[in-house]
């Protein structure tokens, strides 16, 4: 066996035990509950919990939270529960859920880097723990995923889950934008059930029913500025490739296109792309691995695993997280429709603040080591997250991490989140470490990946934190550059 069989087999026997765990408290009449975080990963990680406690017969209720504090544990600590469930969230918290929970029975399900001590009544299945790559190789669904499938083997057929909350977390971070790691199993387990098909084509959502300038203008990751959310401007650019938009009457879609005319598609974006000053792995990356759910209708945005990915975060971030909830238990009617209607809300918002940010680019400050984007009151903190996803790739130096944050109204703290380029990454950034200490040192709570990280901190504590977060990053930079010259 190697080392890397060796992990996952590790792995796996923990999601083993946890599962034992869930099927006794059920047996027993045990009341549970599920605490999932509110992004797509979270969702699909309480849709799949959802479901396999159902096909067990318990007695269950799903909480949302935009994120783990000491609130969030008072609530859990008077709750009638016999089992709280994390999913997606806690091992960066284990000092507060101990604080508040130690002595009860929790199950933490999650791929968040563990920070503190396991109590003993915890039981934590974390791929971290079996030094298996949390932020890229297992999502929080993957994980309840992995122990669903522990339950009952009929689980299986939620395994498309796990790829949706891997994409929803950007874990296709592999050659080709593909998922690696752990997440492999997941994809395959979800290929031999017949619920998914892995393409190579270009990653434009709705690829196969929807016009090609709506896909086009659909198409967020990578954003490209005047395509993305541009429905008129992508018309105008297929028109001046010489694509033709209608077969007759029907307007074609991305299938229809001939391998030249998708040749030429590409080029024409990675060339304007270039005209609009991004790097060129930003067109690059509109290339690779598409995950299609079969079983989904192919003109609702569940077909595409992506794109359900992003109508989760919808959901979610709109305030409206028990329609994602309830699409990843199944629901396929009234909650979907309610779904698009939230989704192009979603996309109309984020549009507005992409343009904002445009248009004021003073809000992008450069410092040192870090982007820092000024959202204030300007930007809803609600999706601060998803803006600070998507600019991200388009800054001009991918070694800088981006730190973006909103005035939350009437609470006097701001919402941070903190993304970081892989070329960051191997340079030795940690932002999820970053923002656990620079959080602790300002009175908030943060935490998060080595990629991704986020943070709630006092207002007023603002400017000093993002400064103390620059110099720590500064800090990670020169220790990670000594480690290359070492050449360790
Ligand atoms: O809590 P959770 O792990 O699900 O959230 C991770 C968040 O980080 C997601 O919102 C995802 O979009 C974001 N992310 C990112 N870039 C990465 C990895 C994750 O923006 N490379
Ligand atoms: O909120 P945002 O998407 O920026 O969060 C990025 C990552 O940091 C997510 O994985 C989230 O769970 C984590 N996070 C955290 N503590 C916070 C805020 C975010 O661990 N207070
Ligand atoms: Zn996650």
């Amino acid at each position: 066996m190697t080392a890397k069989e060796g992990q996952v087999k590790a792995l796996l026997k923990s999601s083993s035990e946890a599962a034992d765990v869930i099927r006794e408290h059920v047996e027993a009449g045990g009341l549970v509950r599920v605490e999932s975080h509110l992004d797509a990963d979270g969702l699909a990680a309480a849709g799949i919990m959802g479901v396999a406690l159902n096909r067990l017969g318990a007695r269950f209720v799903i909480r949302i939270e935009r994120w783990l504090d000491e609130q969030v544990v008072k609530g859990l600590s008077t709750g009638r529960q016999d089992l709280t469930i994390f999913t997606d969230m806690g091992s960066g918290y284990l000092d507060i859920l101990s604080d508040g929970l130690s002595g009860k029975d929790v199950l933490i399900l999650d791929h968040h880097q563990p920070v503190g001590e396991l109590p003993e009544s915890f039981i934590q299945v974390n791929p971290h723990m079996f030094g298996i790559d949390g932020s890229r190789d297992l999502s929080g669904a993957g994980v309840a995923y992995l122990v669903a499938k522990s339950l009952d083997e009929r689980n299986v057929d939620l395994s498309y889950l796990g790829v949706v909350g891997a994409l929803g977390d950007l874990q296709d971070k592999n050659e080709g934008r593909s998922l690696g790691g752990v997440n492999t199993t997941i994809v395959k387990d979800a290929t031999e059930a017949g619920l998914l098909e892995v393409e190579q084509d270009l990653l434009l959502f709705g690829r196969e029913t929807r016009p090609i300038h709506k896909a086009l203008a659909y198409t967020t990751s990578p954003f490209i500025p005047g395509i993305s959310g541009e429905e008129d401007k992508s018309l105008a650019l297929l028109s001046t490739l010489g694509i033709k938009t209608k077969d007759g009457d029907r307007w074609r879609a991305l299938r229809d296109l001939s391998k030249d005319e998708k040749r030429r598609l590409f080029s024409g974006i990675a060339e304007y792309a270039a005209s609009k000053g991004l790097r060129s792995e930003v067109a690059i990356s509109l290339i690779g691995a598409v995950y299609t759910l079969k079983r989904e209708e192919p003109w609702t945005p569940l077909r595409d695993a992506r794109e359900f990915a992003m109508l989760l975060n919808a959901t979610g971030r709109m305030g409206k997280n028990g329609l994602g909830v309830a699409i990843c238990m199944g629901d396929r009617g009234r909650c979907l429709q309610e779904a698009n209607r939230v989704l192009e809300e979603y996309r109309l918002t984020i549009t507005k603040y992409l343009n904002w940010l445009a248009e004021n680019p003073d809000r992008i400050e450069e410092l040192n080591n870090i982007y820092v984007v000024h959202g204030g009151t300007s930007i809803d903190e609600k999706v601060i997250s998803t803006i600070s996803t998507m600019i991200l790739p388009n800054l001009p130096n991918p070694e800088k991490p981006l730190i973006a944050y909103s005035l939350i109204p009437e609470e006097d703290y701001i919402k941070v989140s903190a993304r970081a380029s892989y070329p960051a990454i191997e340079k030795g950034v940690n932002l999820g470490e970053i923002l656990h200490s620079a959080s602790e040192r300002f009175s908030g709570e943060g935490g998060g990946h080595d990629v991704a990280a986020g943070a709630y901190i006092p207002a007023r504590e603002a400017e000093s934190f993002i400064k103390y977060v620059d110099d720590l990053v500064g800090r990670q930079l020169s220790k990670g550059e000594k480690r290359i010259g070492d050449g360790s």
